[in-house]
């Protein structure tokens, strides 16, 4: 471990599960639909600031998790729109801006037309290098380590591989964010303390933050709010606090 991981300067990958989009909407008592709207302009505006912020490498967003098939059928295709009209027209822009847009997550429950938006985007923005923007759609933790665990067990029963050479770095290869740092920092927004199934894996040691601010209201200033109170923490990683202080200090 690398002192240079362990000290809490800023976050280089940052992860959020973008809550509360509902909620929004209904404490205006409007239809659940315009908070999604409202939730894409706000992934406009962090993604804007992630971009510009030297130190942010990584941007993961948590769009539709394994589990979101299970809303109501009219939510799910609203979902669904939006997310392929969005891409529509955000690919250009994020081209413009440098960003790498990548997705993670099971694609081909999308429909075609949608599938092949999301390939476009990843193959127009692939050499761009200001923020990489990872989109978890159709995402689950238990989905991506259980894909791994299916080609590994292929490689096994090929004989490429022996049953004792699986250890973490081995299995970490095979799982989607194998060629990104684990995220630094997790934010949730709109109030509730779980991780609902994202990034079970490359969590293990990620700072987490969590805010009541519904995902429409989050904007820079938030998210400021979110990196100083990561800069303020002491990550340990198993060592005790004085290893950590002198490995820090020059
Ligand atoms: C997050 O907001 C967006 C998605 C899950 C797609 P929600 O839609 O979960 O909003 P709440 O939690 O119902 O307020
Ligand atoms: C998590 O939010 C998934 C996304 C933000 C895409 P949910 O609103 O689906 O999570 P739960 O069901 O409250 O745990
Ligand atoms: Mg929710």
């Amino acid at each position: 471990m690398s002192v240079d991981c362990m000290s809490s300067d800023a976050p280089r990958h940052i992860a959020i599960i973008m809550d509360g989009n509902g909620r929004w909407a209904q404490q205006r008592f409007l239809p659940r639909a315009i908070g999604h709207h409202a939730g894409v302009k706000a992934v406009r505006k962090i993604v804007e600031y992630c971009a510009a912020d030297s130190t942010c490498e990584v941007l993961s967003l948590f769009a539709f998790s394994s589990e979101n098939w299970r809303r109501p059928e009219s939510e799910v295709r609203l979902l669904m729109t939006l997310f392929l009209t969005t891409l529509q027209s955000e690919i250009d822009k994020l081209h413009k801006n440098n960003i790498c847009l990548r997705f993670i997550g099971d694609r081909t429950a999308f429909d075609s037309v949608l599938q092949q938006k999301m390939t476009e985007g990843e193959q127009k923005t692939k050499g761009n290098t200001a923020l990489t923007l990872v989109i978890a759609a159709n995402y689950g933790g238990r989905w991506d380590l259980a894909q791994a665990c299916k080609i590994l067990s292929q490689r096994v029963a090929s004989g490429e591989l022996s049953p004792c050479a699986i250890n973490e770095s081995v299995i970490n290869t095979h799982l989607s964010l194998a060629d990104l740092a684990e995220p630094d920092l997790f934010i949730r927004t709109g109030g509730e303390q779980r991780v609902s199934n994202f990034m079970l894996w490359q969590l293990a040691y990620t700072e987490l933050y969590f805010t009541p601010t519904l995902w429409p209201d989050f904007n820079q200033s938030a998210l400021e709010e979110a990196i100083t109170s990561f800069k303020s923490r002491q990550r340990r990683f198993g060592y005790t606090g004085d290893q950590i202080a002198a490995l820090a200090s020059p």
